[in-house]
Order: structure tokens, then sequence, then C-alpha cells
């Protein structure tokens, strides 16, 4: 689409759209105003035109909508049960019970392999993609890492929870890999946000692990009970692990630039702030000496 004029008032939605129609009118008394208006509100400079795929608009909307719905939930006081909530609220029913290690490797494996695979089923796609395929495999590889030998856990995961959170994580690493390769022969998005996006990446990943191996040292062999955490961010916010995954989740939204990669960070996002509200309220729960001023996860604010 043409830009046919660059008015005053269109100059605000020039970072965000980049296809859009202004038109002069002109008034009585010969005064003359623009008005614009948008033709594809969707064409943003930073990310790809969406593909023209059901499959991949569908999981757009369900990702986002399921992560926070999820999120509510939490906050509400329904959990997903593994860690410190793996037995909260269980309904009356029999329920299957994993090890925490056992649930933690059936949630990671499965989305590790769908990255790991993708470098064989979509290889030469360019930088970008080569980027996207290594962070995601990278992430659920460092995670398997940490759950065979850093995590100390104490309790178990249901295999009403595990199963969900596995097909989220499967799914979303698969749609966003074949999101990316649909983008393949598009126009880049006017502004590249992949190099900011590797930056965010490589802190989130490092800003996490090193926040789970202090919750790690808060136990010696064998312990199960837990403790207030102290140091890293903790000082700050009680979940500073949720804190650096979020910024992980951006930068893999940024290397991408798709949509599906922006909705799925958007809900990730939505899901920990609940889940870390929880948790807050939980440490409040237990700990008569647990300090007020330590929020949830965004530090002075939430
Ligand atoms: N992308 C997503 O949607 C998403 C969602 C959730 C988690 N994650 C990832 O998974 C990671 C772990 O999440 P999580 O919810 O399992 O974290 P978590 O509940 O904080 O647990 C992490 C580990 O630290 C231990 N721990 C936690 N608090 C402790 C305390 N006060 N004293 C002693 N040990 C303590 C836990 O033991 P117990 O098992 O005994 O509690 C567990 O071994 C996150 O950092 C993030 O990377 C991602």
């Amino acid at each position: 689409m043409q830009k046919k004029n660059t008015g005053k008032s269109c100059k605000a939605f020039y970072f965000f759209v980049s296809e859009y129609e202004c038109k002069i009118n002109k008034r009585e008394g010969g005064k003359e105003t623009v008005s614009c208006s948008m033709v594809m509100s969707v064409s943003l400079n930073f990310i790809f035109p969406p593909p023209a795929s059901i499959v991949v608009s569908a999981m757009t909307v369900i990702s986002f909508v399921s992560m926070a719905k999820v999120g509510f939930s939490e906050i509400r006081g329904n959990h997903l049960n593994y860690s410190k909530f793996w037995n909260v609220n269980t309904t009356g029913r029999r329920q299957i019970k994993l090890s925490s290690k056992a649930g933690m490797l059936m949630l990671y494996t499965p989305a590790f392999l769908a990255g790991f695979a993708s470098f064989w089923i979509f290889p030469h796609e360019g930088v970008r993609s080569v980027m996207l395929q290594s962070a995601l495999t990278l992430h659920f590889f460092k995670r398997i890492i940490e759950v065979l030998f850093v995590h100390k856990f104490s309790g178990g995961m249901l295999l009403d929870s595990a199963i969900p959170i596995t097909l989220s994580y499967f799914l979303s690493t698969a749609t966003m890999i074949y999101a990316q390769h649909l983008s393949q022969g598009l126009p880049e998005p006017p502004i590249n946000l992949m190099y900011p996006g590797i930056v965010l990446f490589l802190v989130g990943i490092v800003g996490n692990f090193y926040q789970h191996y202090i919750l790690s040292k808060l136990r010696g062999k064998g312990e199960k009970e837990y403790k207030i955490p102290k140091g890293g961010l903790f000082g700050l916010v009680i979940s500073p692990h949720y804190l650096f995954e979020i910024i992980e989740f951006y930068g893999v939204a940024f290397i991408s630039q798709t949509l599906y990669a922006f909705s799925f960070s958007i809900g990730t996002t939505f899901y920990l702030l609940g889940r870390s509200y929880a948790t807050r309220k939980w440490y409040l729960s237990k700990f008569e000496d647990f300090p007020k001023n330590i929020k949830a996860v965004i530090p002075f604010v939430f």
C-alpha cells in the first residue's frame, strides 16, 4: 500500500503500522486536515506478516488464552500440581503421582527433541531460524540438565498437571519453529530485533540458572524442608527465576519476530505472574518472618 501522505497524527502510527493510507481533506474556508486509516493493522514494523496457516493462527490464540487463563487460576488458588503446590486442592478421585524428577523430565524431553529434530527437518533457513532453533533447544536442554543435576526436589507432580504442561511445551516449540519456517521468503520486518533478542535470551538463561543454583544450595543432601531464599535477586522478588525466564522468552520472541512467538511470550508472562503471586502468598502463609517488601516477580512493582 502506497504511503500517500504523512500528517502529524499519522506519525504516531508510523512506528507500529507499516501500511496505512492518509488523505487530505479540505474544509470550508480552505483549512486542510489529514485523516489516516489503517489498512492492515496487524502488519507491524517488528513482526513478520502472520502466515496464512489455520494451525499457526489457532495456536496463536490458544497458547495466549490458555496460559493467561492458567495464570489467573493460580491467583484464584487453583494450582497446577507440581513443586510447592503438588498436593494442594487435589480432588477426591485417585490421582497418579510422579516423582518431581520424572515429571519434570516428562515436561521437557519432547520439547527438547522437537527443537533438536528441527535442525534436520528445516535445515539451511538462515541465521534467524538457526538462532531460534538453537535458543529453544538450549533452553530445554538446560532444563533437563538442571532437573538431573541441580534441583533438589522434595515433592512430586500429578500426572493430570504433567500432561497439559508437556503438551504445551511441545506444541509451542513446534509451532514457533513452524511459524518461522512459514516466514521464509517474506520481507524481513523493518526493525530487526534479532541481536537484542540474543542478548535478552542470554541474560535470561544465565540469570535463571543462577537463581536455580541459589535455590539448590538451600538444601543439604536428602533435606526436604523449605527455607526463605537469600542472595541473587531474592531480596527483591521471591521468584527471580521466573523473572529471568520471562526475559529469556522475550529474547526468543525478539529473535523470532513472529506473531506466534510474541503471543507465547505474553501468555508465559501471564502464567508466571500468576504462579509467582501464588508463591509469594505461600511464603507469607508459611514464614512469619517473611519480609513483606519482597514482591512476587517484578521488583518494586508486583
Ligand atoms: N515457561 C513456563 O511457563 C514455566 C512455568 C513454570 C516453570 N518454568 C521453569 O521452571 C523453573 C522451575 O520452576 P518451578 O515452578 O518448579 O520453581 P520452584 O517451585 O521455585 O522450584 C525450583 C526448585 O527449587 C526448590 N525450591 C523452591 N523453593 C525452595 C525453598 N524455599 N527452599 C528450598 N528449596 C526450594 C524446589 O523444590 P521442590 O520441588 O521441593 O518445591 C525445586 O527443586 C523456572 O525457573 C522456569 O525456568 C517455566
